[in-house]
């Protein structure tokens, strides 16, 4: 049976669900969390539903078996789309939270009107989607862009070096591919009838912000989840008794723990030395929390 001590699993078919899981950490510091990457299975945008339900199960089973997980925060908007309800029935008692593209904040903040979305091809050809597009429809003009092979990109460039800053976009996969899709999907700006707003519908996708940054200019809003799923993780977790709360000290304040290393476990199926590198340039933290696993 969890506990409010237990571990909060978060999943992605690769690294990056590590994007939901930063936001996690600054919302949820004092929490234990497991990370499984599923990454020698990634990129599941194109795989097809079946495929990513039978994963979504497979991973779920061994973080409730292995780890005894007290919630689960599937940090993939393409496993959210093809499996989230299946989860939701076979683990009733789980608290789960699932992504889906940010396409009602992205209303909140347009002012033209004209709103970009990127995503997988499983999660923008998705039913899931095809409902929330015909719930919103009329209220906003959306361009709707798959992206195919930009995830697998961000992936294999993770042992690439930073950009610089306000360098010109590079000319790796990632920046040709962004290059290529937000070309097709037409004008960006904050002119009327330009798109001054991209939803970001894959959580790969903030760690090619400055590629994306280069090709839209400054004045374009992005819109992700972490956020917002961090809150409603925490507003699960809150409902269900399950908050960690840390041992306060007599003035009631959580004791300071200046320089420590969260309580983090980063978990792949792929290579360990692609999860060390994201682990450390995304969330700075050290390749001792990260380790190989199998799950059939
Ligand atoms: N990061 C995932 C998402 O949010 C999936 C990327 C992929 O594996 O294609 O959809």
């Amino acid at each position: 049976m969890p506990q409010a001590s237990s571990p909060i699993g978060v999943f992605d078919s690769g690294v990056g669900g590590l994007s939901v899981l930063r936001a996690l950490l600054a919302t949820m510091p004092h929490e234990r969390f497991v990370y499984l990457a599923d990454s020698a299975n990634a990129p599941y945008g194109e795989r097809g539903d079946a495929y990513v339900a039978a994963r979504t199960h497979a991973i779920t089973q061994y973080l409730c078996e292995q780890h005894h997980i007290k919630a689960l925060v599937v940090a993939c908007n393409t496993a959210t789309a093809a499996a989230i309800h299946e989860v939701r029935s076979s683990h009733p008692n789980l608290p789960l939270v699932g992504l889906e593209p940010a396409i009602k904040p992205a209303l909140a903040v347009t002012k033209t009107g004209h709103v970009g979305v990127i995503g997988t091809r499983g999660t923008l050809t998705s039913a899931k989607f095809g409902k929330l597009m015909t719930a919103l429809a009329g209220q906003a003009h959306f361009v709707v862009q798959p992206c195919d092979g930009l995830a697998h990109a961000i992936e294999r460039s993770v042992a690439q070096p930073v950009p610089a800053p306000g360098s010109a976009v590079s000319s790796t996969d990632t920046g040709a591919l962004c290059e290529r899709y937000l070309h097709a999907m037409g004008a960006f700006g904050t002119a009327p009838g330009q798109m001054d707003t991209l939803v970001l519908g894959c959580t790969h996708y903030i760690f090619a912000a400055h590629e994306l940054r280069a090709l839209v200019g400054p004045g374009v809003q992005f819109i992700e989840t972490g956020e917002p799923v961090a809150r409603q993780a925490w507003r699960l977790l809150e409902a269900a008794g399950l908050l960690h709360v840390p041992e306060h000290t007599d003035h009631g304040k959580p004791p300071a723990q200046p320089g420590a290393t969260p309580s983090v476990q980063l978990l792949t199926t792929g290579p360990v030395a692609m999860l060390e590198a994201a682990a450390q340039r995304w969330l700075d933290l050290p390749a001792s929390c990260c380790q190989s696993v199998q799950v059939p």
